[in-house]
């Protein structure tokens, strides 16, 4: 005699620590999109997994079932290799835009799906929407013409990709049971399985600014998604990378988009070109295109012109000016040193109460909010040389984002002579950690 499933007895097991078999894992996923199974009773599992965790198989079977809720996306007939990359988010993390259209120039298909920023995190949609007629929603014959050419594409995940992740996602997010390592790998990798990319990169963000806080923790969540992606078919690999203090001197979303361009341009800070030279150096290796210098094309303009023809296919004018913010604020040093500090997580939360980010899903951003950052750890800096510039369209996030970024920078008193940390002799003390702390492949 077979007993019918129900939302109790899974619960509980859970929350006595047992395991849940494939069965269990796809009648609850499927019957909680039908409405069969409450919110409520979800939450409680969620927590429940929050709590105890889950083994290879279930994680296995929890993404299964998220991806079988909804479409599979048939990128078959793209006539290039296709790969994509996924952050799991940061402050300043802006690489999509340049990335993308980097490694398409190389001549890889790059089919993006992103997301939108919530709490201190950005999101890419929200960047690129600064952007003057800029579109995120494409159907698949238009995506499908653009891994054509010019070879990709950033766009919003339609409604059948994954639709079990996206009403958990809204749950977890209010049940605060989204830091939990299968509940994010399964999340992510459901969306990437489901877009129909043969390979994936992903760059796993660790330190104040991201999910993972602890190294450990970061390569624990990069395992179990190569682990997610090689079962389901696709080549995958992972870096770690530095998350404790902002990516960029850019944080925000008009801000970040001009700092990609000058990325695309050739030029723009160290550490952005470095991380979209390493992570297109994994892109290129996975579909298959030998290059020894992935800078190469942002030196010499094939990235940006890639650029510009994404922008224009999707509605954009890469020309027009970016929006300008109508208020500012500058911070200064007040003393000479070395700074030895940018807390990520105050940067981005700084930007949130600007306006950057949004509190509840259904809120609109400001494009001009944001910060920039004028001095990152290991600068030196004197006294009265400006730290952070405030932009917003508003004045009323300006003091909470002030009383953020106050408590977000130190400075140690070496002599402002002291080397840079990337010129840095033996001597001199490093206050910037790796960006690329490690490299998973299995
Ligand atoms: N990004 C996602 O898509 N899902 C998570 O759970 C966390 C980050």
């Amino acid at each position: 005699m077979t007993l019918a499933l129900t939302a109790i007895d899974i619960i509980r097991r859970k929350r006595d620590g047992g395991t849940l078999n494939d069965t269990e894992i796809s009648w609850i996923i499927s019957a909680y999109i039908k409405g069969q199974v409450a919110d409520e009773q979800m939450s409680a599992l969620l927590m429940a997994i929050f709590f105890t965790g889950m083994n290879d198989s279930e994680v296995h079977a929890w993404t299964s079932a998220m991806v079988a809720s909804g479409k599979t996306m048939n990128l078959g007939k793209v006539s290039r290799p296709t790969v994509d990359k996924h952050s799991t988010g940061g402050v300043g993390d802006k690489i999509s835009l340049p990335l993308a259209p980097l490694v398409a120039s190389f001549g890889a298909a790059v089919p993006q799906l992103s997301g939108r920023g919530l709490g201190h995190t950005g999101g890419t949609l929200d960047k690129l929407e600064s952007i003057p007629g800029w579109n995120c929603h494409l159907d698949s014959k238009q995506m499908g013409e653009l891994l054509h050419d010019p070879g990709c594409y950033i766009a919003a995940p339609s409604t059948d990709v994954a639709p079990a992740d996206k009403k958990l996602y809204a749950l977890r997010d209010i049940t605060c049971t989204v830091d939990s390592i299968p509940l994010i790998a399964s999340s992510i990798m459901s969306k990437k399985i489901a877009e129909g990319t043969d390979a994936l990169v992903l760059d796993v963000k660790c330190g104040s600014g991201a999910f993972m806080t602890k190294r450990e923790d970061a390569t624990s969540l990069a395992r179990t998604m190569v682990q997610l992606g090689n079962d389901a078919g696709l080549k995958v690999s992972a870096l770690i990378t530095d998350m404790s203090s902002p990516l960029g001197n850019a944080v925000g979303n008009a801000v970040e988009v001009g700092e990609s361009i000058e990325v695309l341009q050739g030029a723009g800070p160290d550490d952005v070109v470095e991380l979209t030279c390493a992570l297109a150096a994994e892109m290129l290796s996975l579909a298959g295109i030998d290059i020894d210098d992935p800078g190469k094309n942002l030196r010499n303009g094939k990235a940006y012109d890639t650029w510009v023809k994404m922008v224009q296919a999707q509605g954009g004018n890469p020309f027009a000016p970016l929006p300008h913010a109508r208020h500012s604020d500058t911070m200064y040093a007040n003393s000479h040193g070395t700074v030895s500090q940018v807390d990520a997580l105050r940067v981005g939360l700084a930007a949130w109460r600007l306006g950057a980010g949004r509190t509840r899903k259904e809120d609109s951003v400001d494009p001009c909010a944001g910060v920039i950052v004028h001095a990152r750890p290991g600068d030196n800096v004197t006294k009265g040389q400006p730290l952070f510039t405030l932009l917003s369209s508003s004045e009323s996030g300006f003091d909470a984002a002030r009383y953020e970024l106050a408590n977000s920078w130190q400075i140690a008193k070496e002599s402002p002579n002291t080397p840079l940390p990337h010129t840095k002799t033996d001597a001199s003390p490093s206050y910037s950690l790796p960006l690329i702390i490690d490299r998973v492949t299995s």
